[in-house]
């Protein structure tokens, strides 16, 4: 690529959909993970964050696509809750992306929280494509194990893939009564105009490398401008979770999409009763494809640019809550940016 890495943010992934149609799953394929395992009856509670380099991102896509045609960085994931009662958690997901992945179950089809997401998509006019997950669960088939969509689809007999396409022609015509233009993304030329489908399995990973070429391919060609931001300007991000660490005290989970965020800042964080305005102490990033709701082996960082998941170690989060906003003041007025954080 011509551009410098370190110039353009990593554009961030909301995955959303119905409870249990695979999200996390999905996530645990592209990881190598089972972060699923540790969900209580596999329903995700919170709103994960995880960071995905390009070099896996094109090792898993392999011929579909060409590292050199791509400059970013990689792809920040942020994985969201399906079930209902978590309609907040899907709204800030879906917020902080740049662009999503919809996931849909193929056998169940559309469902309430599908729809549920798709609003918050259209509200926020983030461009997204639909991921049909468990291909595998239709009756016949052939599993081919992280293959490509045309081969493993080449590899079933008719009367399965015909039964795949039903499905498949089902969730466009929802998209469609939705009033998005939908196809098979290999149908799709103009991504800004049509909704790309693609099937995938989580279980066998069969589609997942088209999935990951066409985020990569929507991202680089759609999203450059927006990504090429001050990435040395003062941090600003989302509180995902306020937690406990061991030797830290009270921690902050942020999404930082903006900026960069350095280990001797000053920052203020949304609060209980107003806003905190505290010294960072320590940065703790989580390694490569870790995800943050479930890392255990943070590395202490001098700083750090958007996008990214980070663990922020400061005096006084006892009263930071989920989703509040954090803004580092460094050259700022402290007073403007206490206003900024109180207005928001
Ligand atoms: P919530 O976070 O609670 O909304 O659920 P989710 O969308 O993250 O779904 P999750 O990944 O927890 O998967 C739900 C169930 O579907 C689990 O039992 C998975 O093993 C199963 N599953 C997910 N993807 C696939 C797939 O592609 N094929 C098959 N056969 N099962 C799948
Ligand atoms: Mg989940």
């Amino acid at each position: 690529g011509s551009h410098d890495p370190t110039s353009l943010r990593t554009p961030i992934v909301a995955v959303l959909g119905h409870v249990d149609h695979g999200k996390t799953s999905l996530l645990d394929k592209i990881r190598g993970s089972a972060v699923i395992e540790g969900e209580a009856g596999a329903i995700t509670q919170h709103i994960g964050a995880t960071a995905v380099p390009l070099d896996v991102v094109s090792s898993i896509a392999g011929d579909l696509v060409n590292p050199d045609d791509f400059d970013l960085p990689g792809l920040l994931f942020i994985d969201t809750p399906g079930h209902h009662s978590f309609t907040t958690l899907r709204s800030r997901g879906g917020a902080l992306a740049d662009i999503a992945i919809l996931v849909v179950d193929v056998n169940d089809g559309f469902q309430p929280q599908t729809l549920e997401a798709l609003d918050i998509l259209k509200r926020s006019q983030t461009p997204f494509i639909v991921a049909a997950n468990k291909i595998d669960t239709v009756p016949g088939w052939n599993a081919n194990e992280d293959s490509p969509i045309n081969a493993t689809y080449e590899a079933q007999s008719d009367r399965v893939s015909s039964r795949l396409d039903e499905s498949l022609y089902e969730i466009i015509g929802n998209l469609s009564d939705e009033d998005f233009s939908a196809d098979l993304y290999w149908r799709v030329q103009n991504f800004q105009r049509n909704v790309g489908v693609v099937p995938v399995s989580a279980m066998t990973g069969e589609g997942v490398p088209d999935l990951l070429a066409v985020m990569m391919g929507l991202s680089q060609r759609y999203m450059k401008e927006e990504m090429e931001i001050d990435v040395q300007g003062p941090g600003v991000g989302t509180v995902l979770e306020v937690k406990e660490e061991k030797g830290f005290g009270t921690t902050i989970d942020i999404v930082l999409y903006d900026g960069t965020i350095k280990a001797d800042d000053q920052i203020v964080v949304g609060g209980m009763n107003q806003p905190i305005v505290t010294d960072v102490r320590a940065l703790l990033q989580p390694r490569p494809l870790a995800e943050i709701r479930t890392e255990s082996r943070f590395e202490k960082v001098d700083e750090i640019s958007a996008a990214s998941g980070i663990k922020v170690a400061a005096p006084e989060l006892a009263d930071a809550m989920a989703g509040a906003p954090v803004r580092v003041v460094r050259n700022r007025e402290l007073d403007e940016v206490v206003d900024e954080v109180e207005a928001e």
